[in-house]
């Protein structure tokens, strides 16, 4: 009998835990770093406006010595000297009491050799899924979010086995979270050529409460030519450039579905930066065309190849905006500076796409690129569109 009891109860948190599988999801992400920023881009979590988004994952922590959960700059994250990102991300749930705050492991910077290590060692996996669960518990977020960048991709990676690594690294972080009601998803690739080698669909799908799907970095400055960092269809351009013509959401996200991902699960991405260059001969301006290297950078993201939304509203509104129709994305050009950014329009094709296809919402990367602070019209300009997947 209490053994009945202990799986009934258990039944009925784990089916807790699926039905905050529902439509409408804005998951949005939190760059904790960004509180670095000078002047107008300097951004915390006081900056957010928590009726914005159903779920906030905090980015990021990475993996410690023996699986452990790594704090990747405490002064941001937990000591009581600074801005306490953790306890205030979670404080946001007074605002919006229906907001779930999930903390978020991984990311470009962390690299995909920990992860690979960890994946492939059994203990280790599980000691990584317990220090989760007690890290969740200590902080009070409501679920999990892996970003291994990417299962078989990059150094110390391992492309013959990370595919199945990722999937049992996925099934003991459910084995421990989802019987205690915690949230478990992920950030996967959108790129066709990289999802086949590194995700596993259907044994994904079965695991993971939410498939985040990153279809943007398509193309960018660390490629040799000019081209948008998240377009929604392809250019007929693409067509005599062998797989671009798969770098496009449309392409990602059908191939998730085709695949045997449930609609309702995922979250299609987009980000609030966009991605420029430094164009090899100024009347040479389509896709393709030749570049010198990354756009100039600009004095929020301080980072040559990337222009924050913000950036660009507040300082570049004259240089010449182009509409894609194909693509159904803008770029605009100054001289010799080229940038594919998102605007109100873009996201709108993007989130009508999502709804069309019965996604469960959208994802973006991330507040602090939105004009957040509203100096170009009202205050998130970007982010209000996605409200209509509601
Ligand atoms: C690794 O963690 C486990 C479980 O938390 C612990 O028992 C073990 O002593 C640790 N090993 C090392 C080398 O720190
Ligand atoms: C994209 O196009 C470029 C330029 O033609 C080509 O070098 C590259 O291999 C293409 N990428 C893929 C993934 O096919």
């Amino acid at each position: 009998m209490k053994q009945l009891m202990l799986t009934s109860s258990l039944f009925v948190l784990i089916c807790s835990s699926i039905s905050a599988v529902s439509g409408g999801n804005v998951f949005c992400y939190f760059a904790s770093w960004t509180t670095y920023r000078p002047g107008n881009g300097k951004f915390d979590v006081s900056n957010i406006d928590p009726s914005l988004c159903t779920h906030i994952s905090f980015a990021f922590v990475g993996v410690g010595e023996n699986a452990t959960v790594r704090i990747i700059d405490p002064w941001e994250s937990n000591e009581d000297y600074g801005p306490k990102g953790f306890e205030h991300l979670v404080g946001l749930k007074q605002q919006n009491p229906n907001l779930k705050v999930l903390l978020s492991m991984g990311g470009w910077n962390e690299g995909s050799s920990k992860f690979s290590q960890v994946a492939r060692n059994p203990e280790l996996r599980k000691r990584l899924a317990l220090n989760v669960l007690a890290f969740l518990k200590q902080w009070k977020f409501d679920g999990f979010d892996l970003d291994w960048e990417y299962p078989g991709f990059r150094d110390g990676s391992n492309p013959a086995i990370d595919r199945d690594d990722y999937t049992a690294l996925m099934s003991d972080l459910r084995d421990v979270l989802a019987p205690e009601g915690y949230i478990l998803s992920g950030a996967v690739s959108g790129a066709i050529n990289r999802i086949e080698i590194s995700y596993d669909i259907p044994a994904l799908n079965k695991l993971m409460d939410y498939i985040n799907i990153m279809v943007y970095d398509f193309h960018g400055s660390f490629d040799p030519y000019v081209g948008h960092v998240s377009p929604l269809y392809a250019s007929s351009l693409d067509s005599s450039h062998g797989d671009n013509v798969t770098y496009n959401v449309a392409s990602g996200i059908q191939y998730w579905l085709d695949n045997g991902a449930d609609p309702s699960k995922i979250n299609l991405g987009i980000v609030t930066y966009g991605r420029s260059f430094t164009l090899a001969d100024e009347s040479k301006t389509e896709l393709y065309a030749p570049i010198q290297g990354g756009g100039k950078e600009g004095p929020y993201t301080r980072q040559e190849g990337i222009l924050g939304y913000n950036e660009i509203c507040e300082l570049h509104s004259d240089w010449t905006y182009v509409w894609d129709d194909e693509q159904k994305v803008p770029h605009r050009i100054s001289g010799n500076q080229w940038v594919g950014y998102e605007d109100v329009r873009s996201i709108t094709y993007k989130t009508d796409y999502a709804i069309s296809k019965n996604l469960g919402g959208m994802m973006v990367w991330a507040f602090d690129n939105d004009d957040f602070r509203g100096i170009c019209g009202d205050k998130y300009p970007l982010m209000n569109v996605l409200q209509k997947i509601r």
